[in-house]
Parts: structure tokens; sequence; C-alpha cells
């Protein structure tokens, strides 16, 4: 049996570190024929669209996919893919793990906290205007459907995964509408989940808490924006970009990417950490059901950064993305 998923490379560092995934998952005998279509930045110069029908139709098909980051052009050029990707096939949950690692020197140890965030809605919704020069208006979307749906979604997450505590986090004083709408959702749908424990805090709040003691938080609910900050600051947590894996899952379909973007700064260099993306693959491979080879690659990054002898320059390390899959390859 074997398995055809669907690739998205990506721009920048996406190509190196979705290559070096691919011979890892190769490596450890995953069964997977990768359908590999373009999007962002590439696919734009292709074929003048950010997102080709031939990428929605392969993940409509496939049903799981894996995606190497995406250029968004600030200012003009073309709307974010990863947006576009994320709202038009309703990929409403992005999913985050942030997890110490070993071998990697940080400020806290046991962090283990999952990132929710609402994928399709917020400022992303990319409603802005400018109504007189100099005076623009950028608007904030909620719905109460899109914050039922994520909570009816992160409910049942906290149920089949056994987590302890599910906080969701907003600015409901400055935001009474739409952030309001979001925390009552979540409370409503909660109100059916008495057995798990709930909280809410204003996102501010969050931020100091975390930076001051990230381990007492489990997972946290957040809007659009939020959500990709406090990702990001978690990231930061346990060792930055390169090691937080993650998932745009809707209700069907699941595509597997890193949080991080396509790093231009080391594009083309060969020194990117692919761990973030192979993080991602092994979330993908759980999906599919295949535990057993997750389990085996999982086994090899622990062995690899517990050495410390191979590991990347964003991780204090000297070697490159090459050398780095190669002792992962080895350790399988
Ligand atoms: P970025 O995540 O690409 O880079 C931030 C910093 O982290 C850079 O110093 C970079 O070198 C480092 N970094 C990121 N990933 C790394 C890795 N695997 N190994 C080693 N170092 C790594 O964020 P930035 O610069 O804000 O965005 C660059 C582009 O990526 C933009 O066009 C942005 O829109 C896009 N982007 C795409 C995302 C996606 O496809 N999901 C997510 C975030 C940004």
């Amino acid at each position: 049996m074997s398995y055809t998923i669907t690739l998205i490379p990506g721009d920048g560092i996406g190509p190196e570190v979705t290559g070096a995934t691919r011979e890892v998952l190769a490596a450890a005998g995953a069964p997977i024929e990768w359908e590999i279509v373009h999007a962002g930045r590439r696919a734009f110069e292709e074929v003048g669209e950010p997102v080709p029908e031939a990428v929605f139709r392969s993940i409509r098909k496939n049903r799981v996919g894996l995606k190497g980051p995406l250029e968004t052009p600030k200012g003009k050029g073309f709307r974010s893919a990863n947006v576009t990707i994320r709202q038009t096939l309703e990929l409403y949950t992005g999913l985050r793990p942030v997890k110490s690692l070993p071998g990697i020197s940080t400020p806290y140890r046991d962090v283990d906290i999952v990132v929710l965030r609402e994928n399709t809605e917020d400022l992303y919704a990319g409603i802005e205007h400018e109504i007189m020069p100099g005076e623009v208006i950028s608007l904030k979307v909620s719905t109460r459907s899109a914050g039922l749906r994520i909570a009816q979604w992160a409910f049942e997450f906290m149920r089949y995964t056994g987590r302890r505590e599910i906080a969701c986090c907003h600015k409901a004083g400055v935001s009474p509408l739409a952030d309001g709408a979001f925390l009552d959702a979540f409370n409503e749908v909660g109100a059916d989940y008495p057995f798990i424990a709930q909280a809410n805090l204003p996102i501010d709040n969050l931020s100091m808490y975390l930076a001051m003691d990230p381990t007492r938080f489990d997972v946290l609910l957040l809007q659009n924006l939020y959500g990709d900050i406090i990702s990001d600051l978690c990231a930061g947590l346990v060792g930055g970009l390169g090691v937080v894996p993650g998932a745009n899952v809707g209700d069907k379909i699941a595509v597997f990417e890193a949080v991080h973007g396509t790093a231009p700064d080391i594009a083309g260099k060969g020194v990117a950490n692919p761990l973030a993306v192979l993080m991602s693959g092994v979330m993908m491979l759980e999906h599919i059901g295949e535990r057993r080879i997750a389990d085996r690659i999982n086994g090899a990054i622990w062995a690899v950064l517990e050495e410390r002898k191979h590991l990347t320059r964003d991780l204090g390390g000297k070697a490159d993305t090459a050398e780095f899959t190669a002792a992962l390859i080895d350790k399988l």
C-alpha cells in the first residue's frame, strides 16, 4: 500500500527543507508517492497565479499535503498563497505543537504547548482600503460560525489527546464584538465539555506569562493574527522557527507545514534547518496512520539533537542542511 500525497516544495528555503524531508521519509521506508505542484512566487512567475487550480485539484483529491513555505510579497504583487490555500480549502485550524527538544540551549525546559490558530478570518480577510489619502481602514472579520467551528475542533482535540487545559486568548476588553464573539463561542462550546479545564485571558497577559513561565500553559486557542504572533513567540521558547512543525486542518483535508517562512536571508545557501518541515512530515505520517515510521524518525531526531555533533547554525552548530540530513539518515 502506498499513499499519494501532494507536495508543494515552496519558495526560498522551501525546496531545500522539503527535499531533506523527502530524503529522510524515504530512508525511513515511508510508502509515499509525492504529487508535486507549485504555488507562491514560483507559480506566479511560471503561470501568473500564486495558487494555480492544479494545486487545489491535487490536495482535494489526495486529502493530505506537505507544503514548503511560500513567499508573500510585501505591499503590491500577489495575494498571500498561504492564506488563499487555507481559506479556499477551509483549513480552519492551524495546529502548532511547541515542545522543548533535547540538545538545544534555551532559557526554559519542559515547554509543551499546542497553539491552535483560527486560520480563515481576522485581518487575513484582506479587506483593507484607503478612505482618503493617509487614512486606511483594515477590517478584522470575526463570525460566530467560524468561532464555533474552531472551538468545537479544539475541544474534540482536547478530548482525544487527553491534554490538560485549554485557554482562549483574546482582547475582548478592546474588541468586545469581534474578540467577544470568539470568546463567547469558546465558552458556549466549552459548556458541553465540563470535564476539560478551561480558562481565558487577555493576549497581553498571555505574552507576559509566556515570557515568565511558559510551562504553565498547555493548549492555547487564538484568532488568526494573535495565533500567528504567539506561534513565533512560542517557537522562540524552544529554539526558534527551525524546530516548530505545524498543520492546517479542515474537516476532510490536512496540509502540513512548518511555522517558518521562506527565510530569504539564507535561501539557496544550503544551511537551513529542515527539522520544522521534517517534524511536520512526522505529524503527517501520524495523521495517515504510519505511527511506527513516525516514531522511528522521531527517535533519529532525538538521537541527533542529543549528540549535538550535527546541529544546524540556527541551533548553535556548524552543520549544513545536507550534513544534518545525513546524520538523521545514519541514525535511522
Ligand atoms: P521567516 O520565518 O522566513 O524568517 C525569520 C528568521 O528565521 C530569518 O532570520 C530566517 O533565516 C530564520 N529561519 C526561518 N526558518 C528557518 C530554518 N528552517 N532554518 C534556519 N533559520 C530559519 O520569516 P520572514 O522573514 O518574516 O518571512 C519571509 C517570507 O516568508 C515572507 O514572504 C513571508 O510572507 C513568508 N512566510 C511564509 C510562511 C508560510 O509559508 N507558512 C510563514 C511565514 C512567513
